[in-house]
């Protein structure tokens, strides 16, 4: 009989939380029991997934014994709090929050780039699932950095609300129709109106300028990919409800033409989806091609008509689903598949 796995998803009633559910039972994931835990508040409370009910239980006092797989995105906080209870009762953690993603001993996993560094799990119980902006970027140029070396990449992203919760979600939609009602707009989520307004700064400042996020996107490309190359990211939210977009312009080793770039990623081994002509809607959009998708899109590929090694491209996924959850049930499936 092929095993079952006992799964534990904290954060289940969040944006993610509940998107990791749909993609576990979308990808038939061999499931005995299934622990949907959130706050005390969300206790007994009963949620609709693919049309089915399910339960909700409290975090608080929940006994990890009974998991394999715990899935945590519920907020750094929480991680830090609980993801040592879940491993000391030996669930293996996959989370989805920064907080252990820049500890050396724990694996930063892409399952496309560098998912045979999972095994390094071992050692403290926990995987760390990268960040969106990165996931998606790194996806898409993995297959040419494996031809032709990155030496640098200059990076500019349009992110959706949902990547800050369902409350960000919220704000845009009530901002959307007191804007059309003519009523004043109230933000609490972000510091200025996300409706009809594209923002700066995503996560807080750093000492030197760059907003977390930015450098998130620093730190975890040399972290999965490569050491050596070096990442200049500018971060920007946009009213968008779901679906990360990027303009990446990469400066390679040496010359590669944007029809060798379409070559490789054009191919069914590459891992992502070229959408590419050049005609009016010839690229991808976060709002047609994202929804329900788990796929990286990549279009506009072109040479950099400023630079000898430059290519650019166009990088559009769903930041909720290969950004987070769909990233962390590949994550999953790595597992059962070599190590459970
Ligand atoms: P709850 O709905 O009970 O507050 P999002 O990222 O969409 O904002 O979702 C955050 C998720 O983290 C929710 O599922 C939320 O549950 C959960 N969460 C927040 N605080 C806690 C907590 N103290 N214990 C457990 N889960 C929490």
């Amino acid at each position: 009989m092929n095993k079952k796995y006992n799964i534990a998803v904290v954060g289940a009633t969040g944006a993610v939380g509940q998107m990791m559910v749909r993609i576990l039972i979308e990808r038939k994931f061999p499931i005995n029991n299934l622990y949907l835990l959130a706050s005390k508040k969300s206790d007994g409370k009963i949620i609709k997934i693919e049309g089915d009910d399910y339960k909700i239980k409290s975090l608080d006092g929940f006994d990890f014994k009974k998991v394999d797989i715990a899935m945590f995105s519920a907020g750094g906080d929480i991680s830090e709090k609980y993801a040592s209870i879940a491993t000391q009762s030996s669930a293996i953690v996959i989370d989805n929050t920064s907080f252990f993603r820049y500890v050396d001993n724990i694996p930063l996993i892409v399952p496309e780039v560098n998912g045979e560094k999972i095994s390094e799990y071992k050692e403290t119980g926990i995987i760390a699932n990268p960040n969106c902006s990165t996931i998606q970027m790194l996806v898409a140029i993995k297959p040419i950095h494996d031809i032709c070396r990155i030496k640098r990449i200059n990076v500019c992203t349009y992110q959706a609300v949902s990547g800050s919760g369902n409350i960000a979600i919220e704000e845009l939609h009530n901002q959307v129709n007191a804007y059309v009602k003519k009523e004043k707009l109230v933000n609490n989520v972000y510091p200025k109106q996300i409706a009809f307004n594209v923002i700066p700064q995503i996560d807080k400042f750093m000492d030197n300028g760059y907003t977390k996020e930015e450098m998130k996107m620093v730190w975890e490309t040399k972290k999965i990919l490569d050491n050596n190359i070096e990442v200049n990211p500018t971060t920007v939210r946009v009213p968008v409800f779901f679906g990360h977009s990027e303009a990446v312009h990469l400066e390679l080793e040496k010359k590669i033409t944007a029809k060798e770039v379409k070559n490789i990623l054009g191919s069914e081994r590459s891992g992502v989806v070229l959408v590419d002509e050049h005609k009016d809607g010839g690229y991808p959009c976060a709002a047609n091609e994202c929804e329900d998708s788990n796929e990286v899109f990549v279009g506009r590929v072109r040479e950099d008509i400023s630079t000898k090694y430059g290519i650019n491209m166009w990088v559009v996924s769903n930041n909720i689903r290969k950004g987070a959850a769909y990233n962390s049930v590949q994550i999953a499936e790595l597992l059962i598949r070599d190590y459970l």
